[in-house]
């Protein structure tokens, strides 16, 4: 079997979905490898190290796609809403694709993919279990994400981080607030805490607070319990508009008070909760800042402007989509590794097994035959149930 890698077409994408460490492991497992003319050269993986490893560098992109049964790719048609379109004519029947596919964003970019007879898997939609944790490349984007926020943060706000006592007095150290400690947030607070500053963190669930206290943060505690607050999956749950409007009162004073803000509450599939408002930005000192981690799904903060930097009533409010990209050799190691042990899940002997009894291959296949397969999927766009074909 041959497995493509395309170079990414997302205006500015500087990831690459396979690096070339991965390829000995697929190679072993009967994989070739056919890589895209400088797929990796922006991501810091020229042509000539993926050679080494025993790749074929094809000039073209539809090389790529005609050569390939499996493409792996960042963001695919779905979730490239700029030029995704593009590859669709490139994909041949009984292609396998994996990526990301924004499952939950709309149903016609899946139903596109399905037309032409596509089997893809949306690495969103792998599950959070101990066997699939190496293939999770949502938490991989999100720790990326998280450390990132932290040192934008830092070099956008007039401040230092460390408190310092010099002879020319002492500086207090800054203040950062997170808000949704999951991976990003958790590794926010991690990063901010390296950098000398004093870190507080606010999340629905009550299992966060431990592992804010063990990364040396402050948790924040609001007096209101979220109802169900998390799903099975470990993902936050959305909550009735009445348990935001309290959350924002009750965080008024502690955003208030921080030098950076960063947001990283999230619900999948969902608009993100509006927990900061205009009028808490208001109350922010002048310079201060404010990261919107949410800022795709709507943003967290009311004044974000989507994939934007805005200065409102003094404070800096960065809703960059793609923070994860601007650290595109670690962003592509990490994902090359989750996407790789992906691919030895699902390709055995030489063949793709679709074998639906495994939670992992259910739960994030999405096409398959021409039709959109994936139950989760079916159900958020109320869609009937299909019968399984594979
Ligand atoms: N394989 C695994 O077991 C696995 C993998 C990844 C993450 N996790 C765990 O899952 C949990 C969620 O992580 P994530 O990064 O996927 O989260 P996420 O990106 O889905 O959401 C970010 C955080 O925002 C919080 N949030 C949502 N709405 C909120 C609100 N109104 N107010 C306050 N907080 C709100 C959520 O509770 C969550 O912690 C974490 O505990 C993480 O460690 C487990």
């Amino acid at each position: 079997m041959i497995v493509g890698v395309p170079k990414e077409i997302y205006p500015n994408e500087r990831r690459v979905a396979l690096v070339p460490a991965v390829i000995p492991n697929l190679r072993k497992a009967g994989l070739d490898v056919i890589v895209q003319a400088g797929a990796g050269t922006s991501a810091g993986y020229p042509d000539s190290e993926y050679a080494d490893k025993g790749a074929k560098i094809a000039e073209t992109r539809a090389e790529v796609f005609q050569s390939a049964d499996i493409i792996v790719q960042f963001l695919c048609h779905g979730a490239n809403d700029k030029n995704g379109p593009e590859d669709l004519p490139l994909m041949k029947r009984g292609l396998v694709l994996v990526g990301f596919l924004r499952p939950l964003g709309t149903a016609k970019t899946l139903q596109e993919i399905a037309e032409r007879g596509v089997t893809s898997f949306s690495v969103e939609l792998m599950p959070r279990t101990t066997r699939a944790q190496s293939m999770d490349a949502l938490s991989s984007m999100a720790t990326i994400c998280g450390y990132k926020a932290v040192l934008v943060a830092a070099d956008t706000l007039p401040r230092m981080f460390p408190m310092l006592t010099t002879a020319a007095g002492t500086i207090a150290p800054a203040r950062v607030l997170i808000i949704g400690a999951g991976v990003a947030g958790l590794q926010a607070i991690a990063t901010a805490r390296r950098l000398g500053a004093v870190a507080s963190a606010y999340d629905m669930r009550p299992a966060a607070k431990e592992q804010v206290q063990s990364l040396g943060g402050r948790f924040v505690e609001l007096p209101i319990e979220a109802k169900d607050a998390q799903d099975a999956r470990g993902y936050g749950k959305a909550q009735d508009e009445s348990f935001y409007q309290k959350q924002r009162e009750l965080l008024g004073n502690t955003i208030a008070e921080s030098d950076v803000v960063i947001t990283a509450a999230v619900i999948p599939g969902k608009k993100s909760p509006v927990l900061v408002t205009k009028e808490m930005v208001q109350r922010m000192s002048l310079g201060s800042v404010i990261i919107d981690l949410a800022a795709e799904r709507g943003g967290n903060c009311e004044l974000t402007k989507p994939d934007e930097t805005v200065v409102e009533h003094g404070v800096t409010i960065i809703g960059e989509f793609n923070l994860a990209g601007t650290v595109p050799y670690h962003a592509s190691q990490m994902y090359a590794r989750n996407v790789g042990a992906f691919l030895l899940h699902l390709v055995k002997e030489g063949k793709v097994q679709l074998n639906l009894n495994d939670e992992i291959i259910r739960e994030t296949l999405v096409t398959h035959e021409g039709e959109i397969v994936n139950s989760r999927v079916r159900e958020f766009f109320s869609l009937p149930a299909v019968a399984a074909k594979v």
